[in-house]
């Protein structure tokens, strides 16, 4: 798709800013999106916004999975949730060659994420007790073939 591309280093602080308002309890920092950038430069995508007449691209969303359909993070800009961005994102890492599933894991208060995914076709397939230290990861999964 036309509006997604893979993460460069100029969109960080965009990155940033999404990732501190999708995520306030566990925000990924920047060392450790450029690590995640470093292991998987081409399923580190982001979703911009791509109107006639913008100068500068506005990031507004982005993805990181591995080759094997592992969702490592997935978040959308607040201002521009509920329009089919993650959806579009998720779609692209589901497109990914030979895949049979697609996994991750969503914090158990995470309803919306949880909705999401259900929305997409995920089933629950396990549970991870204190994940994120002090609360559980159910672990997610749509099977592709
Ligand atoms: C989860 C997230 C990426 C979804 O992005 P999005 O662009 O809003 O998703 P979409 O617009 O493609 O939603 C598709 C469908 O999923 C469901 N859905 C999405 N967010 C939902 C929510 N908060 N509550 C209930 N259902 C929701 C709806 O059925 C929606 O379709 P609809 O809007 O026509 O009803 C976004 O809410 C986000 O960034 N959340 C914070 C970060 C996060 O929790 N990431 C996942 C953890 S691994």
């Amino acid at each position: 798709m036309l509006n997604i591309r893979p993460f460069s280093f100029s969109d960080i602080d965009s990155i940033l800013q999404i990732e501190s308002q999708s995520f306030p309890k566990s925000p990924y920092d920047g060392p450790t999106f450029l690590n995640l950038h470093y292991l998987y430069p081409e399923t580190f995508l982001v979703y911009i916004n791509t109107n006639r007449g913008r100068k500068e691209e506005e990031i507004l969303g982005y993805i990181i999975f591995t080759q094997e359909g592992h969702i490592i993070s997935i978040a959308v800009h607040p201002q521009v949730r509920r329009k089919g961005i993650g959806t579009q994102l998720l779609q692209r890492a589901m497109k990914t060659p030979h895949l049979k599933k697609v996994w991750a894991e969503v914090r158990r208060s995470n309803q919306g994420a949880q909705a999401f995914y259900s929305k997409m076709g995920f089933q629950i397939t396990g549970l991870v007790p204190n994940y994120y230290g002090n609360e559980d990861a159910l672990i997610i999964e749509r099977r592709l073939q």
